[in-house]
């Protein structure tokens, strides 16, 4: 792998020991990979912030670093909201190692805001053809194939390592060989909304980590990209997909269909609304917001439950800067006894384990939330969700 001269003093140390460290990360999985030399990155999303998941060595080893990073970058979701942890009853030794992590990593110059839909953030958006360091798997997901960014699926320490250094290494998504799909999908019914969650779902499980090419019956929006995007990567690895004729990739090039093909019919989408892992009526938590809802999500949201009362827990979570920037639509929505949660999610927080069942709108959150916090989760639509959360 060729080293430029600064990249090969830093590597021997000239620069300290952190960024020493970093390097040396960044080359080992170059040198796994096959990587030919370091490329720029424009900005770093970096996972491992809940102390749910990296616990007292993760807080140790990020304490333990020195500098400061060279690009952009902010933080996956954390295990609780950084402002009002009280109201998700979190237990205040957590709180107070969460904002340890966060502390750490504020010190480093990355910026606190937690979200895996960075691309909402104000002055972080990436663009076509920009290569990115993001771990939080349908932040890639969504960058990859509806940015047309490129970006592997970064661990915590690779993304953390690219921002200090700002580079990465070069290889896997960043190269146009390995952006070419590998398995057709047809999708023989039409969709809409949380049905690209289902489809996600199905989909991701056969295909694990390949490049699925979809020709569909309609055109989703970026949002439904989006809950297709973040199921695949959840369900799957799939960190790259192309729906012919609407996102960038597939529209700029004429993708030969490969020979794996699939097909999806209307009742297997069905089949995922209607699996059920014990009595709806243990329902007792609904969450919204998984990735992170955008202030349209919101705004949808705020109309369903106008005039309404929730009687059950309800979290709609999303990022704090998209919150702050709609501030009208974060009362309306509160005003019916939901809970709008920033910088967290029902999966990375631990205030969820408590609950007996919770119902999602989310592919992604269908598959973690029964193996990460032990819950039986149901799948419905964002309707069906708000009407389960106001019935009496
Ligand atoms: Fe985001 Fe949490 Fe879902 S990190 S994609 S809301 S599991």
């Amino acid at each position: 792998m060729y080293l430029t001269k600064e990249e090969e003093a830093m590597l021997d140390g000239e620069e300290g020991e952190t960024l020493q460290k970093a390097i040396e990360i960044l080359v080992a999985l170059g040198e796994i990979y096959g990587a030919d030399r370091l490329i720029p990155v424009k900005s770093a999303q970096i996972a491992g912030v809940s102390y749910k998941t990296i616990g007292d060595a993760g807080l140790e080893w990020i304490s333990d670093l020195h500098g400061k990073v060279k690009i952009p970058s902010v933080l996956n979701p954390a295990g609780m909201d950084l402002h009002d942890w009280k109201k998700m009853d979190i237990d205040p030794e957590f709180a107070y190692k969460q904002q340890k992590i966060i502390e750490a990593y504020e010190k480093l110059g990355i910026s606190p805001k937690c979200t895996c839909t960075p691309y909402y953030l104000e002055g972080f958006n990436a663009s076509y053809g920009d290569h990115l360091a993001w771990s939080e798997s349908s932040a890639v997901s969504y960058a990859n194939s509806v940015i047309g960014a490129r970006t592997n699926r970064e661990g915590g320490p690779s993304a953390l390592s690219a921002a200090l250094v700002g580079k990465t290494a070069n290889y896997g998504y960043h190269l146009d060989e390995m952006r070419k799909p590998t398995v057709w999908v047809k999708v023989e019914c039409e969709l809409e909304g949380s049905d690209y969650g289902a489809l996600g779902y199905i989909v991701g499980k056969i295909v694990g980590n390949g490049v699925p090419l979809f020709t569909l019956q309609g055109k989703p929006d970026n949002e439904e990209l989006k809950f297709l995007g973040a199921a695949m990567a959840a369900s799957g690895a799939v960190a790259l997909y192309h729906v012919e004729d609407v996102t960038p990739e597939a529209r700029n090039n004429k993708f030969i269909k490969p020979d794996e093909k699939m097909f999806i019919e209307k009742s297997q989408i069905r089949e995922i609304y209607e699996r059920v892992g014990s009595d709806i009526n243990d329902v007792d938590i609904i969450t919204v917001g998984c990735p992170h809802c955008s202030a349209a999500e919101l705004s949808l949201i705020a109309e369903l439950l106008e005039d309404k009362t929730v009687n059950k827990e309800v979290w709609i979570c999303t990022s704090r800067e998209v919150a702050n920037n709609h501030p009208e639509l974060v009362r309306s929505i509160e005003k019916s006894g939901a809970k709008v949660v920033c910088d967290t999610c029902m999966v990375v927080s631990p205030a969820t384990e408590k609950f007996r069942a919770m119902m999602v709108n989310s592919g992604k959150a269908l598959t973690y939330v029964p193996s990460m916090c032990g819950v039986p989760t149901y799948f419905g639509n964002i309707y069906k969700c708000i009407r389960e959360a106001v019935k009496e």
